[in-house]
C-alpha cells in the first residue's frame, strides 16, 4: 500500500488523566506520547506523511518534536475527537488515497500493526484492530442487571484504524451532518453502510486514559527500553 497519510489525534486535554499538560504530551520514557505514536506511524513502510492534531496552542511544541521522525502538518483540533479528525481531513493532501487514523493516547502501536492495517484493506473499505473481550459483560440499568450479554460477539476496538479516504471523507461528512457523535472512525463508516473489516489487535497496544493506565505504561516503557 503505498502514499497512506497517517492522522495523529492528539488534541485531546486528558481530563480523566488529570494532569496539566494536555496527555499526548505528557512524557513517557523521557518522549512525549505523541512523538511515541508518530515514530511507529512513520516508520511503517507506505506511511508517507503525518498529520497531527493537537491542542490550540501547541501547534510549535508538536512541529519541533515531530521535525526529528519525518514529513508532517500540525493542525489544531476540534472539541471532540471526531471535529479533530474533521480538522486533519481538512488538510490532508486530497490526493492521498489511504488514511490511517491513530490516536496519540496509544502509544504502544506498533509500526508493524500499522502495516497490518494497512495490508488488510483490500476489498474492504476500513480495518480496525480489535482485541477479545476477556470480561464478562453486563447490560445495565442504573444499578440494575438487564442481561448478559454474549462476549463471544463484542470485541473491543484500537487504533491504528485504515480507511479509503473518500470512504472516510464520506463517512465523516454524514456524521456531521446528520449529527452523529462517533468515538471512533471506524462507527462513522459502519452507520454509513461502508464495510469495515477486524483484524486481530495487540493486548500490548492499550490506551491510556487514567494515572493507573500511564503508571502501568511507564513500567511497560521500562521494560522496552532495556530490551
Ligand atoms: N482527541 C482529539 N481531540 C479531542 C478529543 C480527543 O484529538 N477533542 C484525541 C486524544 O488526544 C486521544 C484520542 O483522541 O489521543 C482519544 O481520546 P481520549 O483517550 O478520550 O483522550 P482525551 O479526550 O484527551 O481524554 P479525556 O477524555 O480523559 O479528556
Ligand atoms: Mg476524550
Amino acid at each position: 500500500m503505498e502514499d497512506a497519510v497517517a492522522i495523529v489525534l492528539a488534541a485531546g486535554g486528558g481530563e480523566r488523566l488529570g494532569l496539566p499538560t494536555p496527555k499526548a504530551f505528557v512524557d513517557l520514557d523521557g518522549r512525549p506520547m505523541l512523538l511515541h505514536a508518530a515514530s511507529a506511524a512513520l516508520a511503517c513502510p507506505g506511511i508517507e506523511a503525518l498529520v497531527a492534531v493537537v491542542p490550540s496552542g501547541w501547534e510549535r511544541a508538536a512541529s519541533d518534536l515531530l521535525d526529528v521522525v519525518g514529513r508532517h502538518t500540525v493542525v489544531v483540533g476540534g472539541s471532540t475527537r471526531q471535529a479533530s479528525v474533521r480538522a486533519a481531513l481538512d488538510v490532508v493532501p486530497p490526493a492521498a488515497p489511504v488514511l490511517v487514523c491513530h490516536d496519540a493516547a496509544r502509544p504502544f502501536a506498533s509500526a508493524a500493526l500499522f502495516a497490518a492495517v494497512l495490508s488488510a484493506l483490500d476489498g474492504v473499505d476500513g480495518v480496525v484492530p480489535v482485541v477479545p473481550v476477556a470480561d464478562t459483560v453486563k447490560r445495565i440499568r442504573g444499578d440494575l442487571v438487564d442481561r448478559t450479554e454474549d462476549r463471544a460477539l463484542l470485541a473491543l476496538a484500537q487504533t491504528p484504524q485504515a480507511f479509503d479516504a473518500l470512504a472516510l471523507r464520506d463517512a465523516h461528512a454524514r456524521a456531521e451532518r446528520d449529527g452523529v457523535e462517533v468515538t471512533d472512525d471506524a462507527a462513522a463508516l459502519e452507520l454509513a453502510g461502508y464495510r469495515v473489516r477486524t483484524i486481530p489487535g495487540d493486548p500490548g497496544n492499550f490506551k491510556i486514559t487514567s494515572a493507573e493506565d500511564l503508571a502501568r505504561a511507564e513500567l511497560v516503557a521500562t521494560e522496552l527500553a532495556r530490551g
